[in-house]
């Protein structure tokens, strides 16, 4: 029976949607278990078992239940799911069922809230006393799909759990301890300070540990790298263009960029505003929030609170009072009462009185805006629009349709996924550009490498650039975490994704379509490239329905279909990013993936005459499907193909790889290979004595 992943009800076999939410039931054939990273906040209380033995069980009670009923709510609010209460600790879950793309970040800011939390029940209530040990840990585990922890049903399992739990117990009082994958995905946003290591049962070597001391700044702020910007010329330039027209015909103007996290499109914006601000242009900034915003205007009132020099300690009526003067001075006496009070409404500073119209708010902004504007050019930042409230998005198109005559650059920030919520964005505005954000090129990737490394210390390597700057595949962020997991680990691990990497792709694929999601995943199986009919292998019932996933992926941008395919009367794809398929594949347990690298090499077998160009796929298929006899032979195979064909050197590669999957005690078999392998030597001596040879023959 399908359990709805979101509210838990039980539902019949067949439904496809639940019956009482409506959440989209996954379709069949979906694992049961992923691999995913996530990052778990372990809160215990300190002393607490001892007291309690000395109180009443109701008045035990009724300390706990608000504590918890508290923490869930800190927890909650980030996005984190309460998995399970151990005695008297709290576990939590941040990243799954659902990645966020920023969730180690949500933890160690819902472990901080938490611990303000407590810290204000206990002054709330003097003799409560209530201390914690907190600690967060970051890490891939085996996440249950659809359990409902709500029920007491485990979500996740693994080391990861077990050593959060370990760091919990070595915290200071009301301390937040973090490991290392923790630290390193958050250390941009948190303020820590290392701590001793973490001498854990059952470990090879300390743990180290950082402790949390706060946040660096707001939610969703980076602080950029000191590095000077790379590229971007044209981009900026548009941008440039838009700006000097916006001032010098007085003619309001709204742009969106747009591009996936990481690209750029803040760092962009920050330029642009450099020159805006050195043109004596007013920079007002705002930004939505992915999580924990209370006003559906929230990036609006930053701006406005910005201006008018408003400051969230302020108390409400100094606040009040001072938008009210400020709007007096701005646009005169008449009026100024009626339009700030709209404002301060739309600002959630507490007023008097309601209005029958959203419009009438929206107007009275428009009058202040304009006012504003008409005194020096203006641009307003609204930063990261994807998450902001449909009531902001139409503040913004309204205020872009409206203002007239004032030079005022509205300038957005969005991922793509604004589109999937309006898809008729910026439509029929008088003056509105988009302008998407794509990779940065090869060469600035390549420059913007090479500046990080030395930046980190590491000496400049050409080669070694090239190779990051392509797996980053031009997005500077992904370039800059490259960087510093190679700066720190000092060495490349092959295949590992660095965590924060991982996170903001998990995510992207977290928010596909459970169908397309799936169709992902048994690609990744396949490879960078893929074909269509081992998709309608792996997922027999989806049938006619495969193309249009197919036609679904290719829109979003994951997959490409290419004109050749190496397999004839079969469509090929590819992955257009490499870490994508990564990502994907790792998501997947080790039973899902060999079981679908079977159905992959089966595919092949059947679908390549030429063995050779083959072999070596199909070795890597049986390999990991867990059938080395197999793979062996088409190693082997291939080898022998190579050397037939001279190609000495390969011959003598997979030979190796074939040697070092056949198991001791198969001597016979070793002996065999062995000896092919020094013949295929012999051979390669001869190639490279008779190149020398001819070499030698053509100086003279
Ligand atoms: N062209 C560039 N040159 C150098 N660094 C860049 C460039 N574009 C982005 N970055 C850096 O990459 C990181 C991510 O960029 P950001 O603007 O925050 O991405 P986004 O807002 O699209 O998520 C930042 O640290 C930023 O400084
Ligand atoms: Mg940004």
């Amino acid at each position: 029976m399908p359990a709805c992943p979101t509210c838990g009800e039980e539902n019949p076999e067949r439904a496809r949607f639940c019956q009482t939410c409506g959440t989209p039931l996954e379709p069949a054939g979906l694992p049961s278990e992923e691999r995913k990273v996530v990052s778990v906040l372990f809160i215990d209380l300190v002393g607490f078992t001892a007291r309690a033995e000395r109180l009443d069980p109701e008045d035990v009670r009724s300390i706990l239940t608000p504590y918890y009923d508290r923490l869930r709510s800190e927890i909650e609010r980030f996005g984190g799911t309460v998995e399970k209460f151990v005695g008297d600790a709290v576990v939590a879950v941040f990243g799954a069922p659902l990645a966020h793309g920023d969730d180690a970040e949500r933890a160690v800011r819902a472990a901080l809230a938490a611990r303000d939390a407590l810290e204000g029940m206990n002054a709330a209530e003097p003799g409560l006393d209530l201390q914690a040990r907190l600690a967060v840990n970051t890490g891939e585990a085996i996440v249950t799909i659809g359990a409902r922890p709500g029920r007491g049903e485990a979500m996740v399992a693994g080391d990861v759990v077990n050593t959060a739990s370990r760091l919990q117990a070595a915290a200071p009082v009301n301390g937040i301890l973090v490991g290392e994958e923790t630290y390193a995905g958050t250390r941009a946003v948190i303020d820590y300070r290392p701590a001793p290591a973490v001498v854990a049962k059952g470990k090879a070597v300390p743990l180290q540990v950082w402790l949390a001391l706060g946040p660096l700044g707001p939610v969703g702020e980076r602080s950029f790298v000191p590095v000077p910007m790379v590229g971007r010329g044209a981009e900026l330039a548009v941008l440039r263009g838009i700006w000097e027209r916006v001032v010098e015909e007085r003619r309001p103007h709204l742009i969106t960029v747009f591009g996936p996290t990481g690209i750029g499109k803040s760092r962009l914006a920050h330029e642009l505003v450099l020159r805006a601000a050195a043109t004596g242009g007013r920079v007002l900034r705002g930004r939505s929030l992915p999580y924990g915003e209370s006003s559906p205007y929230g990036a609006f009132a930053q701006q406005i609170k910005q201006v008018v020099g408003i400051f969230d300690s302020d108390p409400l009526p100094v606040a009040r009072e001072r938008l009210e003067q400020f709007v007096r001075e701005l646009a005169g006496d008449d009026g100024a009462g009626e339009a700030s009070s709209h404002v301060a409404m739309l600002i959630g500073l507490p007023v008097e009185g309601e209005v029958s119209e959203r419009e009438t708010l929206f107007f009275s902004a428009r009058v202040v805006l304009e006012s504003l504007a008409r005194e020096e050019p203006v641009v307003l930042v609204f930063e990261d629009i994807h998450w902001a409230d449909a009531s902001l998005l139409d503040l913004i198109e309204f205020l872009a349709s409206r203002i007239r005559e004032v030079p005022l650059l509205l300038l957005t920030l969005a991922r793509p996924e604004l589109l999937s919520r309006r898809q008729a964005w910026g439509g029929g505005l008088p003056a509105y550009t988009a302008l998407p954000l794509e990779p940065l090129p090869d060469r600035d990737s390549v420059e913007l490498t090479s500046r990080l490394l030395t930046h980190h210390g590491l000496e400049r390597n050409p080669d070694r650039a090239a190779t990051l700057a392509g797996t980053a595949e031009g997005n500077p962020l992904f370039i800059e975490e490259l960087a510093a997991f190679l700066a720190e680990r000092a060495r490349e691990e092959e295949g590992r994704v660095p965590t924060s990497i991982r996170e903001i792709l998990s995510a992207r694929l977290d928010a596909l379509p459970p169908a397309e999601r799936a169709t992902v995943l048994d690609a990744a199986v396949v490879g960078k490239v893929f074909w269509r009919g081992v998709l309608a292998r792996l997922q027999p019932a989806r049938g006619e329905e495969l193309g249009t996933l197919l036609g679904s992926l290719e829109q979003r941008d994951l997959i490409r279909r290419e004109t050749v395919s190496r397999i004839k009367g079969e469509q090929q794809f590819s992955f257009k990013h490499l870490l994508i398929r990564d990502v994907a594949y790792q998501t997947l347990p080790r039973p899902e993936r060999r079981s679908r690298h079977a159905v992959v090499a089966q595919f092949l077998e059947e679908a390549t005459q030429n063995l050779g160009d083959a072999a070596g796929a199909l070795a890597h298929h049986w390999h990991e499907a867990g059938e080395d006899r197999r793979a062996i032979d088409y190693l082997i195979a291939g080898a022998e193909q190579a050397g037939r064909g001279w190609a000495k050197e390969r011959a003598i590669e997979l030979y190796q790889e074939a040697f070092s999957l056949v198991p001791e005690e198969d001597e016979e078999l070793r002996r065999q290979i062995l000896h092919r392998q020094v013949v295929a030597m012999a051979a390669l001596w001869h190639v490279t004595d008779a190149k020398l040879l001819r070499a030698r023959t053509e100086k003279r």
